[in-house]
């Protein structure tokens, strides 16, 4: 395999050989990746440390090359962050650019080995693979915080009750803690299914080089072991030319964000006046250019927006994949965009909507008194209380909907009705039947997972022991990932390694 041996004058394109003319400008600009990529330099020189390393290592190339080598990405990493980097088109790429870079520093004898056994190919998953496993475990955590603000909501909001809907018509009354802890649930599951992909994303491809295998005696599990992965890929096709891994991350983020969409929609409703019932602070809290009184939830309808987005990204790149041939095809560059936009959305989406839930007002008052003054919320209660008596549900519903009928006639609630009314209708209803309370209502629904006080007031206790969640924070950005942070991928290193060995896989 004939390293990236370009001359000292001209140390930038990886492939000139066997060309006689340079790319058309219009072909540099159009298939250059670098104003994206550019994302990926740290895992890029990661990978490349790591795999220097290994060269080294294993005697493919000697010792003083790697110092070289390693002195030299420590200089090209910290010109990229202070911002000092220059970007040329003509090098295509993140892996590129730190190539040519790393020539004009160390020289391109040394600069001209690293790329050993390896292609762009495997490079550029190794640092996707690196990039998602991070953006998996900056997501569960944001996942966590959002989660957190909720508990923290719910506590805020004991003893407030609001009607619950189906249709978008007032059904029945529920805590608003309940229709909270609701979220809480959707968002365990958006955290699991995350932490789950985490093991389909954990392996490392460096070594499958262009697509059919490294000629070199490489020792792969060293280089999976310092880049912190749990397995080495098994099939060197399928690791430059799968990007499964990147859709389930689309995927599940845009499961989460339909999720987080559809609170928001809630935020949004209980945020107008027709509802009133919460509001965001003023620091997250929008207004108007032309009208003085707004205050509009603007966080909350850009998340409800973002998540269209979002939906796009995976179908952009289920679309994308769909008709490639294996192996690697320059389509795949295309994955990028979308899987950058999505972490940032998805993380950002959270942490703002933490943020700001954290300074929402609750309007209890207002959210009981449009229970309290609902005519008709509590009819199933009376069904309810025929059913208690001995009278079949359905039976039961008939005659409540006769007591709603004669209601609207008098215009009056179902509450005004005297022991007279109600027994007219059925000889089973009772004095405790007249004016049935919202408490009670509430009471009753004392099954597991119902919005009884004491279920929800234990779900809540549950839920906060299941997350072991810190108190929510001010500053809940989530904390870098480390191998430690990492969700549990099932066998241990250790045991993954001797049946590697067991294999035959070096
Ligand atoms: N920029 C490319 C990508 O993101 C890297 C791999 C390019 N390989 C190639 N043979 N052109 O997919």
């Amino acid at each position: 395999m004939a390293d990236a041996g370009s001359p000292e004058s001209e140390p930038q394109r990886l492939w000139g050989g066997r060309f006689e003319e340079a790319p058309d400008a219009l072909v540099q600009a159009y298939t250059s990746s670098i104003q994206t990529d550019l994302l990926l330099f740290h895992h890029d020189i990661a990978g490349s440390r790591a795999h220097a390393r290994m060269l080294a290592a294993q005697g493919i190339i000697d010792s003083t090359d790697a110092e070289r080598i390693l002195k030299g990405l420590d200089q090209v990493e910290s010109e990229i962050e202070s911002g000092g980097f220059e970007i040329n088109h003509e090098l295509e790429d993140i892996h590129t650019h730190v190539e040519a870079r790393l020539s004009q520093i160390i020289g391109a004898d040394a600069a001209g080995r690293l790329h050993t056994a390896r292609s762009r190919n495997d490079q550029v998953a190794l640092d996707t693979r690196m990039f998602v496993r991070d953006a998996i475990v900056q997501s569960v955590g944001a996942v966590r915080g959002l989660q957190a603000a909720l508990i923290e909501l719910a506590e805020r909001s004991d003893g407030v009750y609001l009607p619950g809907y189906t249709h978008l018509q007032r059904a029945q009354p529920v805590l608003l803690a309940h229709h909270l802890l609701a979220y809480l649930e959707m968002l365990d599951r958006d955290a699991e299914r995350l932490v789950d992909s985490f093991a389909r994303a954990d392996i490392m491809p460096l070594g499958s080089a262009a697509l059919a295998g490294a000629a070199y005696p490489l020792d792969r599990e060293a280089v999976a072991d310092e880049l912190g992965f749990e397995a080495v890929s098994r099939n060197s096709i399928d690791a430059v030319s799968s990007r499964d891994y990147i859709a389930e991350y689309l995927a599940n983020a845009a499961i989460c964000m339909v999720n987080v969409s559809r609170l928001c929609e809630d935020v949004i409703l209980w945020s107008s006046a027709e509802f009133g019932v919460l509001q965001f602070g003023d620091a997250f809290t929008t207004g108007s250019s032309i009208m003085p009184q707004k205050r509009n939830p603007d966080i909350a309808e850009l998340a409800r927006g973002r998540s269209g987005k979002v939906v796009g990204h995976l179908t952009g790149l289920l679309t994308t994949l769909k008709g490639l041939p294996l192996a690697y095809n320059r389509d795949l560059q295309e994955d990028k965009s979308g899987l950058f936009d999505t972490a940032e959305t998805l993380i950002g989406t959270l942490h703002v909507l933490a943020r700001a839930l954290l300074t929402a007002q609750v309007h209890g008052a207002r959210a009981r008194a449009m229970v309290d003054s609902d005519p008709f919320i509590l009819a199933t209660d009376y069904a309810d209380y025929l059913t208690r008596a001995g009278v079949p549900f359905r039976e039961a519903h008939g005659v409540v909907g006769r007591l709603v009928k004669l209601c609207e006639e008098r215009n009056c609630a179902l509450g005004d009705l005297s022991l007279d009314d109600l027994q007219r209708e059925h000889s089973a209803f009772g004095a405790d039947a007249v004016g049935m309370t919202v408490q009670f209502a509430l009471e009753s629904r004392d099954v597991l997972g119902g919005t009884a006080p004491k279920q929800v007031s234990t779900a809540l206790e549950a839920a906060k022991q299941r997350l072991q969640l810190q108190p929510a924070s001010q500053d809940s950005t989530p904390a870098a990932p480390s191998p430690e942070t990492r969700p549990e991928t099932g066998l241990n290193r250790a045991q993954r390694r001797a049946a590697a060995r067991q294999q035959g896989r070096r």
